[in-house]
């Protein structure tokens, strides 16, 4: 089984996407999985012209020389397709978006047909993915609530339709700055960790995730108001101690804040 995962937090392996997402591919890899994964930060991809060219005249080849084309061969295999995005004003990163736009256009056709109801354009099966391959959304987000994630389930759940793939679920993990913090401080958070591992597991031998394992990877951490209150210590303490540098001397603070 093969499976082909991007991450699109500019924070790539050390961010609090990765967080999840890396014990949900050691899961699927003791399962047996072939994993690739692209951090999108690392990759070229330019934005799709919108002309059309890859389903009007080259079918299905995209012009566009870039390091999409690495990623088209692969896309063919993959039998489960791994989305990795902080939650950025509601939806995924631009990144992610620009990936998306990319990876689906070619292997679609230009005329239309009514599926389950409405009007899509056919997709060339077996052309730019198997048209059983899952596909899986991993996302975090500063804010404590997990309906934050709404509009980027719909969406991705809507991706999903709309090219005829199935949804197999989604990883979420409201407040996620506050799980790396934990960990590094050995708060007892390693059910969160073993639940996406169980969840790549379970994809890959159940093909699908319990909803339980799910529920645990979302479970709340730290009451809002603690999370509220200790934010805003650590950010007050944050801007204490930069006002104190010179301007050379300055960090950034890194994944501290929604
Ligand atoms: C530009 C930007 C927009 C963001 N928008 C949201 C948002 O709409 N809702 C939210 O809960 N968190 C938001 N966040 C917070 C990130 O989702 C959060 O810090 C996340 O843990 C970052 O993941 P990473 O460490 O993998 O990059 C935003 C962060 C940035 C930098």
């Amino acid at each position: 089984m093969k499976v082909l995962a991007f991450n699109s937090s500019p924070n790539m392996e050390k961010g609090n996407t990765s967080l999840i997402l890396k014990p949900f591919l050691d899961g699927m890899k003791k399962a047996g999985a072939q994993v690739d994964l692209h951090y999108t930060k690392q990759m070229k991809i330019n934005s799709c012209q919108g002309d059309y060219v890859c389903i009007m005249k080259t079918g299905g080849e995209c012009i566009l020389q870039d390091d999409m084309q690495t990623i088209y061969p692969q896309l063919r295999e993959a039998d489960i397709i791994v989305f990795a995005s902080p939650l950025y004003f509601d939806g995924m990163t631009s990144g992610m978006k620009t990936l998306i736009e990319r990876l689906w256009v070619p292997s679609g056709s230009p005329f239309l047909e009514i599926r389950n109801g409405r009007i899509r354009h056919p997709v060339a099966q077996g052309k730019g993915y198997k048209e059983t391959a899952k596909v899986v959304l991993v996302s975090n987000c500063g804010f404590w609530e997990m309906d934050n994630f709404k509009p980027l389930v719909e969406h991705i759940k809507a991706i999903c339709e709309n090219t005829d793939l199935e949804f197999a679920g989604a990883l979420l993990r409201p407040h996620g700055p506050t799980l790396g913090m934990m960990v590094k401080a050995g708060a007892p958070v390693q059910d969160v960790l073993e639940a996406a591992e169980a969840a790549g597991y379970q994809l890959v031998t159940e093909g699908q995730i319990a909803e339980g394992t799910l529920n645990v990877i979302s479970r709340p951490l730290i009451s809002l108001s603690d999370y509220v209150q200790t934010h805003n210590q650590r950010i007050k303490q944050y801007v204490e101690i930069v006002s104190k540098q010179s301007p050379s001397q300055q960090t950034i603070a890194v994944n501290s804040s929604a």
